[in-house]
């Protein structure tokens, strides 16, 4: 009789015929930070996740990289005083987040860092885009983008993240960066990224929710899979060296078939939601807090990412390392 079970007999056997798993070099582990120095602030909805000073930010850096976590992608929080309607302060020379890239590069210059692209931390709408009479611009945020973009790149950034979706921003960016003369400089694309209620306590954590309306004109509508697969299409014309869907774990299915689509690496961004849905539950001693963590990134690379940003990259290489 044929048995599948001999092949799970023993733990040795086990481990000898897996097919995944989940490694710390495929992790980007993300930051939030804000300018300041000596402090920590939690975030309610994220335990064990803060908001870091940029003084903080390096000690916590050191502890990552002491544990094997190589890369991590910072988000900045700008107080509402320095938003406008134009983002100016992404691209500005007092801006504290281009500083601290080149800080964390001097600081650790092996590290792979990777920075958001997108105009809601510094606009006063709160959108990704150019809000102009109510409506996201796409045309008239791409100069914004490639401006912010270039920005980053001089202060030492190693990988551009757009995370905006606004139509033609990667060949857009990529273009800016080749003529301020950074072809070396990386562009890791939000290609499928969709408007998912997951994002709650990021933008809690960021405090940049968008001031009116919602992101559907932008991000991807929830029901679709083909439509992601034209996104690949043009994020891999324009020239994006990487691809990522987000969330991940909703979308195991646009994952799998960005994978098989694809020649270059694929990202999933594991997002605020998800963690926050493991946390809570496991607070309540509903669901195990490591077994359900090891599953989550376990089902993501099952799936087909090579690389997984996720906020459980600490917690992961403490645990499991
Ligand atoms: C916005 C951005 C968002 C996230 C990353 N970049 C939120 C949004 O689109 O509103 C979400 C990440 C997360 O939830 O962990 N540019």
């Amino acid at each position: 009789m044929i048995r599948p079970r001999r092949n799970r007999k023993s733990e040795a056997i086990r481990s000898m015929v897996r097919e995944t798993s989940v490694s710390l070099s495929s992790f980007i582990y993300p930051l939030f930070v804000f300018e300041g120095n000596g402090t920590k602030i939690p975030i309610a909805s994220m335990p064990g996740i803060y908001r870091w000073s940029a003084e903080e930010v390096l000690k916590e850096i050191e502890e990552c990289v002491q544990l094997g976590i190589q890369s991590f992608v910072l988000f900045p929080v700008f107080p509402d005083a320095q938003k406008d309607k134009l983002a100016t302060k992404s691209f500005a020379e007092d801006n504290f987040y281009l500083h601290l890239i080149t800080t964390i590069k001097k600081h650790f210059p092996q590290v792979a860092l990777m920075s958001d692209v997108a105009m809601d931390p510094y606009s006063s709408d709160g959108h990704d885009g150019l809000v102009i009479d109510g409506e996201i611009v796409n045309d008239e945020t791409l100069p914004i983008l490639a401006n912010m973009s270039v920005a980053q790149a001089q202060a030492g950034i190693d990988i551009i993240g757009p995370s905006d979706m606004m139509d033609g921003r990667v060949g857009f960016i990529r273009d800016a960066l080749d003529q301020a003369g950074y072809e070396n400089v990386s562009i890791l694309s939000y290609t499928a990224k969709y408007a998912s209620a997951c994002y709650g306590p990021f933008r809690e954590a960021l405090d940049s929710a968008p001031r009116s309306g919602d992101k559907k004109t932008y991000q991807m509508d929830p029901a679709n899979r083909i439509e992601a697969l034209r996104e690949l299409t043009l994020d891999l014309n324009e020239g994006a060296d990487m691809v990522m869907v987000k969330p991940a774990t909703l979308y195991l299915d646009i994952i799998r078939e960005i994978k098989d689509h694809s020649d270059v690496p694929v990202a999933a961004y594991n997002v605020s939601g998800e963690y926050a849905m493991v946390k809570a539950a496991a607070q309540n001693g509903w669901l195990d807090n490591d077994r359900m963590m090891h599953e989550m990134l376990l089902s993501i690379s099952r799936a087909g990412a090579d690389i997984i940003l996720t906020y459980f990259a600490k917690e992961y290489a403490q645990k499991f390392k």
